[in-house]
């Protein structure tokens, strides 16, 4: 059975959507490990809550990213992953652990890439002036939020919208393609070219709500 592997910071709803969807369609899969940079993240929690194993690797203890990676590494090599996936992990990760995940690495990104890579997605979004804004899942590459992208959900600009409200419909909009992304992934039907993943038979990779 494919095993996944999830890197965490906080809160970890995107995590929680894909298990629960994994266990409303009976995916067979394994969640062999969570694995959080804070002892304290909160979806450590659903995650013991769910029987899975739960470990938090502290950023603050290592004294270089690329310890602190190489403990990633073989933390979730110990774990068995046939994918790694980044559910609101809020740390760059280096090109060592890039290429050694490659091709099996996957983030989630609150906004319609390539608009707003990187911080603060939601006001930067208002301050533009957007009609839309959105989700997208992606492969990773070294870029930060550059990849070729799985799958993209956009939600409307709202008159009066302020970053919360905003981030609130961009976070259930997250809720519907990350779950999805994933099962297109253990399905065997993504196939990347160059920077493009195409999915196979093809299926929207855009959903608008
Ligand atoms: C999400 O908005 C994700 O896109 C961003 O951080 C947030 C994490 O939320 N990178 P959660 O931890 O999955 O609830």
């Amino acid at each position: 059975m494919p095993s996944i592997v999830t890197l965490i910071s906080g809160r970890g709803s995107n995590f929680e959507a894909i298990v629960k969807t994994a266990q409303k369609e009976q995916w067979p899969v394994t969640f062999t490990g969570v694995i959080a940079n804070h002892y304290a993240a909160k979806g450590l929690d659903f995650a013991r809550s769910q029987g899975i194993p739960a470990f938090a690797i502290e950023h603050r203890e290592h004294a270089t990213r690329e310890s602190f990676d190489a403990a990633l590494i073989q933390k979730i090599d110990e774990l068995g992953a046939d994918l790694v996936v980044l559910a609101g992990f809020m740390r760059i990760l280096t090109p060592g652990f890039i290429r050694h995940f490659e091709g099996r690495l996957m983030n989630i990104h609150p906004a319609l890439l390539p608009a707003f890579p990187g911080l603060h997605t939601h006001e930067r979004a208002l301050e533009a002036g957007v009609a839309e804004h959105g989700a997208s899942v992606h492969f990773v590459t070294e870029g930060v939020d550059e990849g070729p992208i799985i799958c993209q959900a956009s939600v409307p600009v709202l008159p009066g919208d302020d970053p919360n409200s905003l981030a609130a419909r961009v976070l259930a909009a997250e809720h519907q393609i990350y779950p999805r992304a994933v099962k297109w992934f253990l399905d065997g039907r993504l196939r990347i070219e160059g920077n493009q993943v195409q999915v196979k038979p093809p299926e929207s990779q855009l959903i608008k709500l």
